[in-house]
Protein backbone atom coordinates (compact mmCIF):
# COMPACT_ATOMS: atom_id res chain seq x y z
CA UNK A 1 0.00 0.00 0.00
CA UNK A 2 1.28 3.49 -1.41
CA UNK A 3 0.09 6.13 1.64
CA UNK A 4 0.22 8.80 -1.11
CA UNK A 5 -2.51 6.95 -3.48
CA UNK A 6 -5.93 7.57 -2.19
CA UNK A 7 -8.71 5.37 -3.83
CA UNK A 8 -12.00 7.10 -3.41
CA UNK A 9 -15.19 5.65 -3.76
CA UNK A 10 -17.01 5.70 -6.68
CA UNK A 11 -20.82 5.23 -6.66
CA UNK A 12 -21.97 3.95 -9.93
CA UNK A 13 -25.08 2.84 -11.47
CA UNK A 14 -26.74 2.84 -14.64
CA UNK A 15 -27.07 6.64 -14.71
CA UNK A 16 -23.16 7.08 -14.31
CA UNK A 17 -20.49 7.28 -11.78
CA UNK A 18 -20.24 9.59 -8.22
CA UNK A 19 -17.93 10.32 -6.33
CA UNK A 20 -17.77 12.17 -3.31
CA UNK A 21 -14.94 13.48 -1.19
CA UNK A 22 -16.02 14.85 2.83
CA UNK A 23 -13.57 16.75 5.01
CA UNK A 24 -11.07 14.94 6.94
CA UNK A 25 -12.56 11.46 5.92
CA UNK A 26 -11.45 10.25 2.25
CA UNK A 27 -8.45 12.42 2.91
CA UNK A 28 -6.39 13.69 5.86
CA UNK A 29 -7.32 17.26 5.83
CA UNK A 30 -9.95 19.98 6.07
CA UNK A 31 -10.38 21.72 2.52
CA UNK A 32 -9.75 25.12 2.40
CA UNK A 33 -9.50 25.77 -1.41
CA UNK A 34 -10.61 23.85 -4.67
CA UNK A 35 -8.48 24.40 -7.83
CA UNK A 36 -8.65 22.94 -10.95
CA UNK A 37 -5.69 23.16 -13.92
CA UNK A 38 -6.78 22.75 -17.51
CA UNK A 39 -5.58 23.43 -20.99
CA UNK A 40 -2.58 21.76 -20.23
CA UNK A 41 0.31 21.99 -22.68
CA UNK A 42 2.13 18.21 -22.56
CA UNK A 43 5.29 19.56 -22.80
CA UNK A 44 5.32 22.43 -20.43
CA UNK A 45 5.50 20.69 -16.65
CA UNK A 46 4.53 22.40 -13.68
CA UNK A 47 5.13 22.64 -10.42
CA UNK A 48 8.60 21.94 -9.42
CA UNK A 49 7.97 23.45 -5.45
CA UNK A 50 7.28 22.09 -2.01
CA UNK A 51 4.85 23.84 0.64
CA UNK A 52 5.60 24.12 4.22
CA UNK A 53 2.09 23.54 5.55
CA UNK A 54 0.24 22.96 2.67
CA UNK A 55 -1.32 19.34 2.16
CA UNK A 56 -2.81 18.70 -1.10
CA UNK A 57 -4.98 15.77 -2.71
CA UNK A 58 -4.82 15.78 -6.45
CA UNK A 59 -7.22 13.71 -8.79
CA UNK A 60 -6.84 14.16 -12.49
CA UNK A 61 -10.51 13.68 -12.92
CA UNK A 62 -10.15 13.48 -16.78
CA UNK A 63 -7.52 12.50 -19.30
CA UNK A 64 -4.28 11.18 -17.96
CA UNK A 65 -0.71 12.82 -16.59
CA UNK A 66 2.02 11.88 -14.36
CA UNK A 67 3.15 13.42 -10.63
CA UNK A 68 6.47 12.72 -9.59
CA UNK A 69 6.69 13.49 -5.56
CA UNK A 70 10.04 13.96 -3.74
CA UNK A 71 10.10 14.08 -0.25
CA UNK A 72 13.70 15.36 -0.29
CA UNK A 73 14.85 11.10 -0.12
CA UNK A 74 12.94 9.30 -2.26
CA UNK A 75 11.26 10.26 -5.19
CA UNK A 76 7.92 8.28 -6.80
CA UNK A 77 5.90 8.95 -10.02
CA UNK A 78 2.57 8.00 -10.30
CA UNK A 79 0.61 8.04 -13.49
CA UNK A 80 -2.88 9.55 -13.03
CA UNK A 81 -5.15 7.82 -15.38
CA UNK A 82 -8.72 7.83 -13.31
CA UNK A 83 -10.82 10.15 -11.45
CA UNK A 84 -10.96 7.01 -9.07
CA UNK A 85 -7.47 7.89 -7.61
CA UNK A 86 -5.93 10.84 -6.17
CA UNK A 87 -2.31 11.48 -5.20
CA UNK A 88 -1.70 13.09 -2.21
CA UNK A 89 1.05 15.88 -1.56
CA UNK A 90 1.84 16.33 2.25
CA UNK A 91 3.53 19.81 2.98
CA UNK A 92 7.71 18.92 2.41
CA UNK A 93 6.98 17.27 -0.74
CA UNK A 94 8.68 18.39 -4.00
CA UNK A 95 5.66 18.02 -6.47
CA UNK A 96 6.56 18.37 -10.56
CA UNK A 97 3.19 17.85 -13.08
CA UNK A 98 4.10 15.99 -16.32
CA UNK A 99 3.17 14.48 -19.50
CA UNK A 100 -0.51 15.84 -19.78
CA UNK A 101 -2.53 14.41 -22.23
CA UNK A 102 -4.07 16.69 -24.28
CA UNK A 103 -7.72 16.71 -22.47
CA UNK A 104 -6.01 16.45 -18.80
CA UNK A 105 -8.41 18.42 -16.05
CA UNK A 106 -6.81 17.88 -12.42
CA UNK A 107 -8.47 18.76 -9.25
CA UNK A 108 -6.71 19.82 -6.80
CA UNK A 109 -7.84 20.28 -3.04
CA UNK A 110 -6.04 21.99 -0.94
CA UNK A 111 -5.59 22.72 2.95
CA UNK A 112 -5.16 26.15 3.15
CA UNK A 113 -5.63 29.53 1.32
CA UNK A 114 -2.88 30.47 -1.33
CA UNK A 115 -0.31 31.57 0.24
CA UNK A 116 3.30 32.73 -1.95
CA UNK A 117 4.79 32.36 1.39
CA UNK A 118 4.17 29.20 2.35
CA UNK A 119 6.02 27.81 -1.32
CA UNK A 120 9.56 26.43 -1.53
CA UNK A 121 10.68 27.13 -5.34
CA UNK A 122 14.17 26.67 -4.74
CA UNK A 123 15.34 22.74 -4.55
CA UNK A 124 18.34 23.27 -2.94
CA UNK A 125 16.74 25.03 -0.25
CA UNK A 126 14.07 22.64 -0.44
CA UNK A 127 16.47 20.14 0.29
CA UNK A 128 18.30 21.29 2.82
CA UNK A 129 15.21 21.74 5.12
CA UNK A 130 14.46 18.11 4.56
CA UNK A 131 17.99 17.42 5.81
CA UNK A 132 16.81 18.17 9.43
CA UNK A 133 17.35 21.51 8.93
CA UNK A 134 14.02 22.78 9.67
CA UNK A 135 13.38 25.94 10.90
CA UNK A 136 9.28 25.66 11.52
P1 LIG B 1 1.69 27.65 -9.07
O1 LIG B 1 1.24 27.07 -7.76
O2 LIG B 1 3.11 28.13 -9.15
O3 LIG B 1 1.41 26.64 -10.27
P2 LIG B 1 1.99 25.19 -10.61
O4 LIG B 1 2.47 24.55 -9.35
O5 LIG B 1 0.83 24.48 -11.22
O6 LIG B 1 3.11 25.34 -11.56
O7 LIG B 1 0.68 28.83 -9.45
C1 LIG B 1 0.71 29.46 -10.72
C2 LIG B 1 0.27 30.90 -10.52
O8 LIG B 1 -1.08 30.95 -10.06
C3 LIG B 1 1.12 31.66 -9.52
O9 LIG B 1 1.31 32.98 -10.00
C4 LIG B 1 0.26 31.71 -8.29
C5 LIG B 1 -1.15 31.65 -8.82
N1 LIG B 1 -2.09 30.94 -7.93
C6 LIG B 1 -3.09 31.64 -7.27
O10 LIG B 1 -3.22 32.86 -7.40
N2 LIG B 1 -3.95 30.95 -6.46
C7 LIG B 1 -3.87 29.62 -6.28
O11 LIG B 1 -4.68 29.03 -5.52
C8 LIG B 1 -2.82 28.90 -6.96
C9 LIG B 1 -2.67 27.41 -6.80
C10 LIG B 1 -1.95 29.60 -7.77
Amino acid sequence: MDKNLIYLKNITDERGSLIAIENSKEIPFEIKRVYYLFNLASEKPRGFHAHKELKQLIICINGECDIILNDGFTTKTYHLNSPKQGVLCDSFMWRELCNFSSNAILLVLASEYYDEEDYIRDYDTFIQLTKGDRND
